[in-house]
């Protein structure tokens, strides 16, 4: 994580820079994430796997121009899943050989601009869009490279929203009666695509290997089943993101080369057992590398004792800017960090300034008792999934991420104003 010093008035530093100096030049709320972190990170999981596997990044996590070109240039491929996400890709320059194309509903639109800009390969995810995908790049003139999803039938053991293998939700084709081989089938008549491999993603914020294992089994099963088939060896499988991260100090994570070693020895152990090929693996780590790379720094507002309950510690931003407490019941710790203080704990509760009770940041947290308005608290690991899905709810202004390197902090996303709500309101 990000290395917080604090100088001789307890003031903590970021990067070289104190937070109070940040505070002042860009305001609160706002992200501060330390890129040196983040290209650490990234080369982390690049060097583990090695030049026999790909790492695409799972843009969705927290997507900025900024973080692909540090993404290219530490040799990373980014996955995407919207139009958005793949204009904002090729638009900092990452090559569309790079680029992995996802999601469940893919628009016409979407998936034309995805092959005529040559994305690296689309993931399928339904019947429909098998055909969908062969039509369009067949009309196009052009072969898609294409990975099938499938649903291994995992139950990931995290939360119920983020868990994505297990058989009743929308995504992929059930490994069940026979779909995923059907869908296998049916993308191997079709001229418009070239099948290159399977694809499989359990869920998110995950820390037991042991799911990642039994999807690997199910994924080099259905190779085999394929190969025995239709005598094609499909040359790669990807294996999806989802490893967890530390939020509390309870969260113990699996580094890189820990999963990178446990994934390609499945891999290899499998496929031997069934004389294939070892096929070339993927995988699409988001939060685990942006997660910890940046803080939230928020101002205290009104502070509001409750007698015998706890206090509630009011800060300028709350789910707009972090939906992931009141969403799934995300744990995050949050620190004074403008001074320190000798005062007793207090038991807490950070909440935003939205109309709504359920607008808590951090669900429990001790912070000192002679906490004030005007003090600043940090809450880590908010680089994932915290400004991506950010909204203008009771229009509050989404914060801006500040990149901090070397002493010096650089405004990657702007703070939306009032006029950039205001230009979308034409009526
Ligand atoms: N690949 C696919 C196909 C995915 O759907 C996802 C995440 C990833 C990779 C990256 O997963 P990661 O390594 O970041 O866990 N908003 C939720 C997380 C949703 C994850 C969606 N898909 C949260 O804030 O916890």
């Amino acid at each position: 994580a990000q290395t917080v010093t604090r100088d001789e008035h307890g003031v903590a530093t970021v990067g070289g820079i104190s937070v109070t100096r940040l505070a002042e030049e860009f305001g609160t709320p706002a992200y501060f994430l330390d890129e040196a972190d983040f290209r650490a990170r990234a080369r982390a999981w690049r060097t583990a796997f090695g030049a026999d596997a790909d790492v695409y990044y799972a843009g969705k996590a927290f997507l900025s121009r900024a973080v692909v070109r540090w993404l290219h240039e530490e040799g990373l491929n980014v996955d995407v899943c919207s139009g958005g996400e793949l204009a904002t890709a090729l638009s900092a320059g990452m090559p569309a050989d790079r680029i992995a194309f996802h999601g469940n509903n893919k628009s016409v639109d979407e998936i034309t601009r995805a092959v005529e800009a040559g994305v690296g390969h689309i993931v399928l995810d339904s019947f429909q869009e098998i055909a969908r995908v062969a039509h369009i790049a067949q009309s196009l003139g052009k072969r898609q490279k294409v990975l099938i999803r499938i649903t291994v039938g995992v139950e990931a053991h995290t939360h119920e929203f983020i868990a994505t293998a297990h058989e009743d939700q929308k995504f992929g084709i059930p490994l069940a009666g026979g779909q995923a081989a059907e869908a296998v089938r049916r993308a191997l008549q079709l001229d418009g695509l070239e099948l290159v491999g399977l694809h499989s993603h359990i869920g998110s914020q995950i820390f037991d290997m042991s799911g990642f294992e039994v999807a690997a089994h199910r994924v080099v099963s259905l190779l085999k089943d394929v190969r025995d088939e239709h005598g094609v060896e499909l040359p790669e499988i990807d294996l999806g993101g989802g490893l967890g991260i530390a939020y509390t100090s309870d969260d113990d994570p699996r580094e890189p080369h820990e999963i990178a070693k446990a994934l390609s020895e499945i891999v290899s152990r499998e496929c031997e057992a069934a004389q294939l090929r070892t096929p070339r693996i993927s995988v699409e780590p988001g939060r685990a590398i942006v997660g910890p790379t940046a803080f939230t720094l928020y101002e205290v507002g009104t502070i509001k004792p409750l007698d015998g309950l706890r206090t509630y510690v009011s800060v300028d931003g709350g789910m707009s800017d972090n939906i992931r407490t009141a969403l799934y019941d995300a744990e995050y710790s949050v620190a004074l960090v403008s001074r320190t203080s000798d005062a007793e704990p207090m038991l807490a509760r950070v909440v935003g300034k939205h109309c709504e009770s359920g607008d808590i940041v951090v669900k429990d947290a001790f912070l000192p008792a002679d906490l004030a308005p005007g003090d600043l608290i940090a809450v880590p690991a908010t680089g994932a999934y915290c400004r991506s899905m950010a909204s203008n709810y009771n229009h509050v202004l989404r914060p801006p991420v500040v990149s901090v390197r070397d002493g010096e902090a650089r405004v990657i996303i702007r703070r939306e104003t009032e006029e950039d709500l205001l230009r979308l309101d034409v009526g």
